[in-house]
């Protein structure tokens, strides 16, 4: 009896470490969560006339090709997202791997009601070459 008192414990947590690791729209979310949403927010709303949304912006499909530089590199141009000019800098974040950016990339493109084109890690590792360093 004991016995299986303790296995019905540990269970759900191996099953929660699982699927952690085999769902990449969750790690994607999860290191949205972590490295992203203190500046761009929970629902990527972004912060009025600072930091530009994610939530059904215009930038994400015109500049597509654009974002795996964006994450890994940062960005520090003049910047227009759904018509409103932003200037702040975004640092980057270098120590992201292929995978990683792939899988952020994927869930900001298809959460809080974006419904853009997926990337495969292949589009991240092509377009990462246009910035590679
Ligand atoms: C320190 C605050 C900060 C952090 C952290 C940050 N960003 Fe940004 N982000 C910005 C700012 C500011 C800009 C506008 C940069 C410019 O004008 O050149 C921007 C621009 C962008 C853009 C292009 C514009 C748009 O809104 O579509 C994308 C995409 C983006 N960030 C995604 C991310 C992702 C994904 C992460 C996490 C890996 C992240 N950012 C982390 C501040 C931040």
């Amino acid at each position: 009896m004991r016995k299986k008192g303790s296995y019905s414990a540990i269970f759900p947590i191996i099953l929660f470490l699982a699927s952690c690791q085999t769902n990449p729209y969750r790690e994607g979310e999860r290191l949205y969560k972590n490295t992203c949403a203190n500046c761009h927010m929970d629902q990527g709303e972004g912060l009025r006339g600072l930091i530009p949304p994610l939530r059904n912006a215009d930038y994400l499909h015109l500049h597509r090709e654009k974002l795996p530089c964006v994450l890994k590199y940062g960005l520090t141009d003049t910047i227009s997202v759904n018509g409103q000019t932003y200037t702040e800098q975004m640092p980057g974040v270098p120590t992201l791997t292929e995978i990683q950016i792939t899988n952020i990339l994927n869930y900001i493109n298809n959460s809080w009601g974006n419904q853009n084109a997926p990337y495969s890690l292949e589009d991240t590792r092509r377009m990462l070459e246009k910035c590679a360093r």
